[in-house]
């Protein structure tokens, strides 16, 4: 089943109580949450007390993708604030320190991920596959939304997809950057069965019929 988890980072911050609701209302599946620290992307958006606010009004999934240097420091930190899911950068800390990140919030009980940037092999990921509920690929650089979908990227979805089929057919396969209702079929097709959208989401003014053109629906 194709999953829609829509980036807050594109959302209006004003009432994003009101724009999570109007989300869940057009039928997404996920929130997806983007913490950047400015220093592992070159960009700054929001943490641990938005979320822990966002928790109180809104009971739907939340997908925390930690775009920050070390995450094991913050991983009990964003459970403690809501997360459902917390959702590691592979090249964010020593091999040993994701795993230990990974331990944390799964002994915690969230679901785990590991996230490659466009420029990182598939290999990379192999000894955390097995434990994994989701691995994420970045089909632009991390740091910014309204960027354009990398189709480079695609190779590896599908490569990723015939080991997850192998070894963890479970697990999850998602995307995030530059998805539209022109480039979800793309990442569908080379195995992805989760989508994150920002800009394809909040920036359009009608959400339900946003969801719905992602899932191929019109
Ligand atoms: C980028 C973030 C994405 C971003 C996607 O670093 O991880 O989640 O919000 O935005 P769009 O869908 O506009 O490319
Ligand atoms: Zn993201």
């Amino acid at each position: 089943m194709i999953k829609i988890a829509p980036s807050v980072l594109s959302a209006d911050f004003s009432c994003l109580g009101e724009e999570l609701a109007e989300i869940k209302a057009a039928g997404a599946d996920y929130v997806h949450f983007d913490v950047m620290d400015g220093l592992f992307v070159p960009n700054i958006s929001f943490g641990i007390p938005v979320l822990r606010s966002l928790r109180k009004c809104s009971d739907m999934f939340m997908d925390v993708h930690l775009m920050i240097d070390r995450p094991l420091r913050y991983v009990k930190a964003f459970c403690d604030a809501g997360a459902d899911l917390i959702n590691v950068h592979v090249e964010s800390d020593t091999e040993n320190n994701i795993f230990l990140a990974l331990e944390e919030a799964k002994a915690l009980g969230r679901r785990i991920a590991v996230t490659l940037k466009p420029g990182t092999p598939a290999t990379a990921i192999e000894p955390f596959l097995p434990m994994l509920d989701m691995v994420l690929v970045m089909t632009v650089e991390p740091g910014f939304g309204g960027q354009s979908f990398m189709h480079d990227q695609l190779e590896k979805i599908r490569t990723l997809r015939s080991w997850l089929d192998e070894i963890n057919p479970l697990c999850d396969l998602e995307v995030d950057g530059g998805i539209t209702p022109e480039t979800a079929p793309l990442a569908l097709e080379a195995g992805a069965n989760v989508l994150v959208a920002g800009s394809a989401v909040f920036g359009k003014p009608d959400r339900k019929a946003a969801i719905a053109a992602l899932r191929g629906e019109f």
